[in-house]
């Protein structure tokens, strides 16, 4: 493929990807956010529901690319997209930290204007028990943390010369965590709705397809492998 068409494809990318989140700006910007019911609440659910769909975009990339050798092109934008989730998935946390726990960001930022970037800290202290008390008792943000913390460590490895520095071998085998990131997503999902909800079904039916693509191939790949001879005497 040109180089060329993959910049522009790149761009597209960039464009799309980040289209959720111009429009979490737009609506806080042009007031419709305020006139929401709980506008904390939806904008938790809107960075929480984006970073999943994008991390199972992520995951749809290889499957995909193995349909034919014309799409492999597909890979060169699985980190892209990859980074994406991760971003919308940091975003997601910051929510759950300076507005969905308590922490007065407004006060923080009027503090920090006039030059007392000590009330950040101060802010901190005062929700730091309320979220320590949140890992603690509630699964449905321990499995999140996880989910989360696992993104974090494939997103700072995602760089070429990491990959090169850790090698092709040990690289492939943190980077299949992703799976793990995004089975943890979809129970953080689960554990979070009321018991009889149903929500999740949709990205928890994409998830078991593109696992089930994923073992298929595995499966496959170790039918083909030609059978060692055995030693002659
Ligand atoms: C970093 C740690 C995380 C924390 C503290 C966290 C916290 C939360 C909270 C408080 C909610 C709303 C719960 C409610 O309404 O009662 C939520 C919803 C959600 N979160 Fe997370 N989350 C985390 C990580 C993640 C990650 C990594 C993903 C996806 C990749 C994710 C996806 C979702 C989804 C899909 C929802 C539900 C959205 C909906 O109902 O439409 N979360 N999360």
């Amino acid at each position: 493929m040109p180089k060329r068409a993959i910049l522009a494809i790149k761009i597209f990318l960039h464009l799309g990807l980040l289209a959720p989140f111009a429009y979490l700006l737009q609506i806080s910007r042009n007031g419709t956010l305020v006139q929401n019911a709980d506008p904390v609440n939806y904008i938790t659910h809107f960075t929480g529901d984006w970073a999943l769909y994008i991390l199972l975009a992520s995951l749809a990339i290889t499957p995909l690319r193995r349909l034919s050798p014309q799409i492999a092109f597909l890979i060169r934008f699985r980190r892209l997209i990859g980074l994406y989730a991760f971003f919308y998935a940091s975003l997601h946390l910051a929510t759950y930290i300076f507005l969905f726990s308590g922490y007065d960001l407004p006060t923080a930022l009027i503090a920090l204007k006039n030059g007392q970037p000590g009330e950040l800290v101060t802010q901190a202290k005062f929700v730091w028990p309320t979220i320590w008390d949140d890992i603690r008792k509630r699964r449905f943000i321990q499995v999140g943390f996880a989910s989360w913390v696992i993104l974090l460590s494939l997103a700072c490895t995602s760089p070429a010369f990491i990959m090169r520095a850790m090698g092709g071998k040990n690289w492939q085998r943190l980077h299949r965590l992703v799976y793990v990131a995004a089975i943890a997503a979809v129970v953080h999902f689960w554990w979070l709705v009321k018991s009889g909800v149903r929500t999740p079904w949709k990205v928890t039916a994409v998830l078991i397809l593109l696992l089930g693509a994923r073992l298929a191939y595995t499966a496959l790949k170790a039918r083909s492998k030609p059978t060692p001879k055995l030693a002659t005497q």
